[in-house]
């Protein structure tokens, strides 16, 4: 049997559209049997009662895609998936079950695949590399894509950094999040979260926090799919009021991430707090990045 431990992930980071990412540490575990014949899926924890059971299962037809690509098929296969990430709430639970399914399926037929394969496949899958890259290697990540070819850079995160994130009660699917977004912006909107990037890649890498406040800024993406998370920009401002030095949609949303250093439980009680006075009844967690990434076990 192949086990295999995948963080969470936030992507963007605020400015970082499509291009960064950072592992957290709350898990799904993926456990694959080869068996004799046929498929058997089971999930526990999150998604229990809604993720498909059947060919449809992302982690299985993320599965299939390494079986293929190494020509090798497979009897059977049972899978198990017990899951810590909460459902297309923007903390990479997509990710996590297509690095599951890549990563066990990856050890099942040799480990014929390179980390760097098994990253360009996900991705692929995926779509976007920002949250494959840091779900595989841990830390924060920065990856692009150069024509197929998925380029990243690890940081380690600064140590006192933890993310504060609100996880509002509903989902929100990407490619709806996505939709929102317009197909131009202003030449001054592209140079706004061009300089904020780079200063948040700066920033991170000096493990200097005072910059995250104007860092994690952006106009690409967070204020279009505001409508779709009532109470968003209230949250934002209360987090930083209770000493966030940023804060931020995480991924597509609707969870918002704050990043801190102190004053963890006030950050979390007044996002969870307007949260609530906006509708949205939320689960608050303070979660510590981590700083590797997908981790496999083989058990006899
Ligand atoms: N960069 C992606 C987005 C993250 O914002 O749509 C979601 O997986």
């Amino acid at each position: 049997m192949i086990r295999v431990q995948v963080p969470a992930t936030t992507a963007n980071l605020g400015p970082g559209f499509d291009c960064i990412g950072m592992a957290l540490e709350l898990h799904n575990v993926v456990e694959m049997t080869p068996i004799s014949r046929g498929m058997s899926i089971e999930v526990f924890g999150e998604g229990a009662s809604t993720i498909p059971k059947d060919e449809n299962n992302l982690v299985y037809q993320s599965a299939r895609h390494v079986f293929n690509q190494a020509g090798c098929s497979i009897a059977g296969l049972k899978i198990r998936l017990f899951n810590q990430i909460p459902i297309a709430r923007g903390l990479g639970s997509s990710t996590a079950a297509i690095v599951g399914g890549i990563i066990g399926a990856n050890m099942l037929t040799g480990r014929k695949l390179s980390v760097r394969d098994m990253i360009t496949l996900a991705s692929s899958i995926e779509g976007h590399p920002d949250n494959v890259t840091p779900a595989i290697l841990g830390g924060i990540v920065v990856s692009v894509n150069d024509s197929g070819e998925i380029r990243y850079l690890k940081i380690e995160p600064p140590s006192k950094l933890r993310g504060v994130v609100a996880i509002p009660d509903f989902n929100l699917v990407t490619k709806a999040s996505r939709e929102l977004i317009p197909s131009q912006i202003p030449f001054q909107d592209a140079v706004f979260n061009v300089g904020r990037v780079a200063l948040l890649v700066a920033a991170l890498h000096q493990g200097d926090l005072s910059m995250l406040s104007v860092a994690m800024e952006d106009r690409l993406h967070q204020t279009f799919r505001s409508p779709l998370i009532p109470g968003l920009k209230k949250v934002l401002a209360a987090a930083k009021l209770a000493g966030a030095r940023g804060v931020t949609l995480s991924g597509s949303g609707p969870s918002v991430i704050a990043f801190a250093d102190a004053n963890f439980e006030l950050i979390a009680r007044v996002m969870g707090d307007t949260f609530r006075q906006n509708g949205v009844m939320p689960k608050v967690l303070v979660l510590k990045p981590s700083p590797i990434g997908a981790r496999a076990l083989e058990i006899k």
